[in-house]
């Protein structure tokens, strides 16, 4: 596992940036990308979607989704294509939303989606973020996904509200050949400490295959020995 710690999130989220254009540079065919939620990573999509890359063999999907519609000012997917999506021509797949399917039906049928994507190949890379409580993808603390080892994509809810989420496993996280962490500003500091510690919910990402490395800045830093 990788540790680089940056001066702040602009160069943080710069150098996330020219790994991900590396790693799609090293591949040939192409390149699949599961994108993390949340506001930290909109810095690096806007970024992204300013670089120079061969965006046409790229598969864009969500490591996890918040089960609102897709024009929700609180989805994902949207804060993706604003962001990235709406300004290249690669090929997103967003799970479906609807009043009249449940997570659950959502989740499965973004999973067979997932895998016939993935046929006789893995993941290439998964981008990921942090909260507060250690949680990454919609991975929280006490959620039952946790324990998921075999399906790749479940409905789970955040313990603390009964939130509805869909989320990447742990195996298909531990799929990926990289995985990138982006992990920012002082309110991180616990949970990257405890991640470190390997006693959040992120702290178990590195227990598959995949080459892991996570761009914190300073202030997320401040509580590492
Ligand atoms: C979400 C995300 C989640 C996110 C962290 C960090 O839907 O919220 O997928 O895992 O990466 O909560 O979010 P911020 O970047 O907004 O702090």
């Amino acid at each position: 596992m990788d540790v680089v710690v940056h001066a702040n999130l602009t160069e943080a989220a710069t150098a996330v940036a020219d790994r991900v254009v590396d790693l799609m540079a090293q591949t040939e065919g192409r390149f699949s990308i599961g994108l993390a939620g949340g506001s930290t990573p909109a810095a690096l999509y806007e970024i992204l979607s300013q670089e120079t890359a061969d965006w046409s063999q790229v598969d864009l999907w969500l490591s996890d989704a918040r089960w609102v519609a897709h024009d929700d000012h609180r989805s994902n997917g949207r804060m993706a294509r604003e962001t990235l999506v709406d300004h290249i021509d690669a090929t997103f797949h967003r799970p479906r939303w609807s009043e009249g399917i449940t997570p659950d039906e959502s989740a499965a049928e973004y999973e067979k989606m997932l895998r016939s994507l993935h046929v006789n190949r893995q993941p290439d890379l998964i981008l990921l973020g942090l909260g507060h409580d250690g949680h990454t993808a919609s991975l929280f603390p006490g959620s039952t996904a946790l324990a998921e080892r075999h399906r790749w994509y479940v409905a789970n809810e955040i313990p603390a509200t009964g939130e509805p989420r869909l989320t990447a496993t742990y195996p298909l996280l531990w799929s990926a050949d990289h995985l990138l962490v982006l992990a920012t500003g002082a309110g991180k500091a616990e949970a990257v400490r405890d991640s470190f510690d390997g006693i959040s919910p992120a702290g178990h990402i590195d227990e598959g295959d995949s080459e892991v490395e996570w761009h914190i800045d300073q202030a997320a830093a401040s509580l590492l020995s």
